[in-house]
């Protein structure tokens, strides 16, 4: 077979050929899509990445070579030689890159036969993705996913070229390494060397790369994996990739200036054209309008706070939450009248789910209003509800009445919500925004502590640092998201680059000095020799992918995805293994509770 390949050279993908090539002879290599025998002529798809082309077997031309023709069979591998020639009239296939040509082959060899498939290879299948994802790689040869991964690495590509044109280093950071914060749990591996102790994989970058700007590397990036082991959704994957970069001597606005630069980049890579500025919405001003600190701008559907005007309200609800420092918010839904008493029963169910305690809504009808609420609202409320929210005959209005968070959360996932059940969302557009000025701290109201809403490293706003002792969640951080049409692909912040004002930090999240000192002392440590002002973000290429190419997943954007599950179902992994792997690494299983 190795002697006889060199015979068979090929001269270009069969997805490339065209009708400059007519008369020209041609070899081609590839898998049989499919065989479609007319009697006399044979016809065979031949696939290989760069699409199909139609090859033509001619029993009066070689009754050999039509003879091999009638054994080949799905996903065969075949080499073939022949003549490029134009489709007769009326023959041409105008949905084919390939439609106005054929290949008349002359020689043929068969490389590799297949077993027959447990599902076919076709652009759009409705195999069940478990399926798929057991024979990966059938499921990687249907052209989208060939497509979406090799969009996947001119954007990788773009990428290097443009943050190398400015002037960063691409250096590798270990992946046996130690805990960094990013809100999740670790992935840890058992060191067989240090009996008992574990190296975690890295949730990111984050601490080496602030080192490396302690080296001096002035600007730095990475293609990286990343490990997470949190509950998983449609865009997160345990091991995901992000492109993870960091500069020196910079503030907030250099950030985004070159990170703007780069997306135009990689958005170019799909023939879109976008314009920077990027639109920017403060933290405050994201969740109070739409609820949610990733909001999807490409539909209006915005929150209203309503709280002054309901707080002395008869409706108990109401002023109850206004007295206990919480907000009356709605959002009024154009033409939501017509929503039956299931769509609202669901939209309660989802309110409640996000930890609301009820949902009172209205419907505007000619009438007036319809409403379990109406009988406690007086006329100047409701007219001031309707004005506020330009509610009018026809629209559907929603509340919550509680603490902020839990209201705008209830709203805003409502929102997204209807948006979606309405097709309010235009689809073509690409809406992205900064949202900055987050703030420093959250409360974790289990935990009865306060928890870094970015990572601890992130460096508070200068004119902010005095409400560290004071009022910690008044502090706002150095830090910025970039979200796209709702889903947040990348985020970053200024450091802390001295070493007292990081301690400050550990402290007021609850970090012991000992804590501190035990995980991240090589920090605080690097911090004192030196450190020059630095930030950076990273961005999340699987997320960039799936937006950019319309996938329902990211799992749709990498090679070998992990199921919901956190499992390989191609390579069976995670699996149990030896007795003897495990005593030399010193783990004992316990049993399953
Ligand atoms: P952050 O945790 O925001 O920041 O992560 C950056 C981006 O990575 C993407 N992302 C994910 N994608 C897929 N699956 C996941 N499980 C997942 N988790 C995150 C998101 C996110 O915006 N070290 C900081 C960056 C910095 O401060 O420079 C960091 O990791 O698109
Ligand atoms: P009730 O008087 O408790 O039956 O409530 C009247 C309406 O107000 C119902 O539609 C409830 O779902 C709704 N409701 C209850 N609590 C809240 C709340 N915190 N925010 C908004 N609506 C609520």
């Amino acid at each position: 077979m190795i002697e006889k390949m060199a015979e068979w050279r090929r001269t270009c993908y069969a997805g490339e050929v065209s009708t400059s090539q007519t008369g020209e002879k041609i070899g081609l290599m590839g898998w049989v899509q499919r065989r479609r025998d007319h009697g006399g002529l044979i016809f065979i798809d031949l696939r290989d990445r760069e699409g199909l082309v139609q090859l033509v077997f001619n029993p009066e031309t070689d009754s050999a070579v039509h003879e091999k023709a009638h054994n080949l069979r799905s996903e065969f591998v075949i080499a073939v030689k022949g003549v490029v020639q134009k489709r007769p009239e009326g023959t041409v296939n105008p949905d084919l890159k390939t439609g106005e040509v054929e290949v008349a082959v002359t020689e043929i060899i068969v490389l590799n036969d297949s077993a027959p498939l447990p599902f076919m290879i076709e652009d759009d299948t409705d195999v069940a993705e478990m399926t798929r994802l057991k024979y990966r790689y059938l499921d990687l040869r249907r052209a989208p996913l060939q497509r979406k991964l090799m969009l996947r690495h001119k954007v990788a590509m773009a990428t290097r070229n443009y943050l190398t044109r400015n002037g960063f280093l691409e250096i590798e950071t270990p992946v046996l390494t130690k805990s960094t914060p990013e809100g999740a749990r670790d992935y840890l591996v058992p060191s067989r060397l240090n009996p008992g102790a574990f190296y975690a994989l890295p949730q990111s970058p984050q601490l080496f790369k602030q080192i490396l700007m302690i080296s001096g590397f002035d600007r730095y990036f990475q293609i990286v994996k990343c490990f997470r082991d949190e509950d998983l959704r449609a865009d997160r994957q345990p091991e995901f990739t992000q492109i993870d970069a960091e500069m020196s001597f910079v503030d907030r606005e250099d950030v985004i200036s070159v990170m703007e630069g780069l997306v135009v980049e990689i958005f170019k890579e799909s023939g879109v054209v976008l314009a920077p500025p990027f639109a920017r919405l403060t933290y405050a001003e994201a969740v109070g309008r739409f609820g949610v600190d990733n909001p999807d701008t490409r539909f209006a559907l915005e929150l209203v706070d309503l709280t002054a005007l309901l707080s002395g309200s008869g409706f108990k609800v109401f002023a109850d939450a206004a007295s206990k420092k919480g907000v009356i918010k709605a959002i009024c839904v154009k033409g939501g009248a017509t929503f039956s008493r299931k769509d609202l029963d669901d939209l309660t169910e989802i309110a409640v789910s996000f930890g609301a305690k009820g949902l009172a809504w209205v419907k505007v009808t000619e009438e007036g209003w319809q409403s379990p609420i109406a009988k406690f609202l007086s006329d100047a409320e409701k007219e001031g509800t309707a004005k506020a929210l330009g509610a009018v005959t026809g629209d559907l209005i929603l509340f919550a009445a509680d603490k902020p968070s839990v209201a705008n959360t209830v709203l805003g996932r409502l929102r997204t919500n209807i948006g979606g059940r309405l097709d309010l969302i235009p689809k073509d557009r690409l809406n992205f925004v900064w949202v900055t000025d987050f703030p420093s701290f959250d409360y974790d109201d289990a935990e009865k502590r306060y928890v870094a809403v970015h990572h601890p490293f992130t460096a508070p706003m200068d004119e902010d640092l005095a409400y560290l002792d004071t009022d910690p969640l008044k502090v706002r951080a150095k830090a910025y998201d970039l979200v796209l049409n709702g889903s947040e692909i990348g985020g970053g912040s200024i450091r802390i680059h001295r070493s007292d004002v990081q301690a400050k930090v550990f402290e007021k999240l609850g970090i012991a000095k000992e804590e501190a000192e035990e995980r991240f002392g090589f920090l605080l440590e690097a911090l004192k020799y030196g450190t020059p002002p630095h930030g950076g973000i990273a961005f999340g290429l699987d997320r960039i992918m799936a937006i950019m190419t319309g996938s329902e997943s990211i799992r749709d954007c990498i090679a070998f995805p992990k199921t919901q599950k956190a499992t390989d179902v191609m390579s069976d992994a995670p699996s149990p293994v030896d007795q003897k792997q495990l005593d030399e690494i010193f783990i004992r299983v316990a049993k399953k509770a």
